[in-house]
């Protein structure tokens, strides 16, 4: 039997930095030479592990920029020897954060005109060399700066602090849901573009375009792509990089009409072969997935039975032949030929795919394959 990582608990999550890099590279053809990659590596690489995932990516060299939500995140990349540029996604607040970026070299986001002097007092009583994309509000309703007040931010910029200016962006809402409201954001961040272009001193990187948009409308490139889900495997015709596996450590025989779990909300319907796993909704099975979902073991697919609890979930191996206490069994991800997708156990579960591996909890250990 393969060991299970350190710790004696066997629930661990695997992370095929191989396959990250084939994404990358992968998303790096579909776009073509000339657009730069900023890969999103916020909320711990979306669970999969920041500072491994950011220094994959920078190793590879398929990689221009790395996307964060807070300053926090980006001085851990940082800390940990990542170099490449860094783009902090959020909106940068209290204002003293700047220094703070400033500090570890970080590009800031300035969403409001508010925003832009604090960046530039900042930068001026510090003697800093600062940097910033404006964000611009084309339609998420999210944070950012219609085209008029970003073309007043950049003039400050321009003046108060020269240089610090090296790009804007915006945000797409809905690249998979509706082209005519992609387009008519495209539009405006187009006048954004014009808008801002011509008070800038310097040439700007402009994006705009997260893994859908980006694959799905050519125009919206502009200088960068931000994906994240994607290089994730996350989004169709992306390889998985991330496998949520445990093992059996208890098994049973039980007769029709045996109740399972809390509520008692599943009942055997005949004779019945039943095995626990070490693993539950504190580490990031969702609950809704109980009596619903499935799990792999010995290449077959296991029916969760009963409601999945904090820290253990009962599937039925009744068709698995030979099953034994310490089979491994898959939760997300590939066992043998078959696969339980992501993207289906969240579809399965009313979720979207990002809420899976962002919901991995930390006591699941990472384990790095590459
Ligand atoms: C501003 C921004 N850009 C890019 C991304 C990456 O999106 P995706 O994972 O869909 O590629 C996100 C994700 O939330 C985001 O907030």
């Amino acid at each position: 039997m393969r060991a299970h990582p350190p710790g004696l608990r066997p629930t661990w999550a695997e992370v095929d930095l191989g396959a990250l890099r084939r994404n990358l590279r992968a998303f790096r053809s579909r776009l073509g030479p000339a657009v730069k990659i900023l890969f999103v590596v916020k909320a711990d690489a979306y669970g999969h592990g920041a500072a491994a995932c950011a220094r994959a990516a920078q190793s590879s060299g398929l990689c221009d920029w790395l996307g964060v939500s807070s300053v926090e995140e980006g001085a851990a990349l940082r800390e940990k020897g990542v170099r490449l540029p860094v783009l902090v996604l959020g909106s940068l607040y209290p204002f003293e954060s700047f220094a703070v970026a400033a500090r570890y070299g970080l590009t800031a986001t300035v969403a409001s005109l508010s925003a832009a002097k604090s960046l530039a007092s900042a930068a001026r009583r510090r003697g800093r060399r600062v940097s910033c994309h404006l964000k611009i509000e084309t339609g998420m309703g999210r944070i950012g700066m219609r085209p008029p007040a970003a073309a007043q931010a950049a003039e400050h910029l321009e003046r108060a602090c020269p240089g610090a200016l090296t790009g804007l962006y915006t945000h797409l809402s809905s690249p998979e849901e509706s082209p005519s409201y992609t387009r008519r954001q495209l539009a405006e961040f187009s006048r954004a573009v014009a808008a801002v272009s011509s008070r800038a001193r310097g040439p700007l990187l402009r994006h705009a375009a997260a893994s859908a948009a980006a694959l799905r409308y050519p125009e919206s490139r502009w200088d960068m792509a931000r994906p994240g889900l994607a290089v994730y495997g996350l989004y169709p015709g992306f390889e998985p990089v991330l496998t949520l596996k445990t093992r059996v450590v208890f098994l049973k025989t039980v007769p029709r009409g045996t109740a399972v779990g809390y509520g008692a909300s599943y009942r055997t319907r005949l004779r019945s072969r039943l095995a626990t796993l070490p693993v539950g909704y504190a580490d990031g099975f969702l609950r809704a997935l109980s009596n619903r979902g499935s799990v792999l073991v010995r290449g077959r697919r296991c029916p969760v039975v009963g409601r999945i609890s904090m820290d253990m979930a009962t599937i039925d191996v009744t068709r698995v032949p030979g099953a034994r206490v310490g089979d491994e069994a898959v939760v997300f991800g590939r066992q043998g030929a078959r696969e339980i997708p992501i993207r289906s156990a969240a579809a399965l579960a009313g979720a979207i795919p990002y809420e899976i591996p962002c919901g991995l909890t930390a006591r699941v250990p990472r384990i790095y394959l590459s």
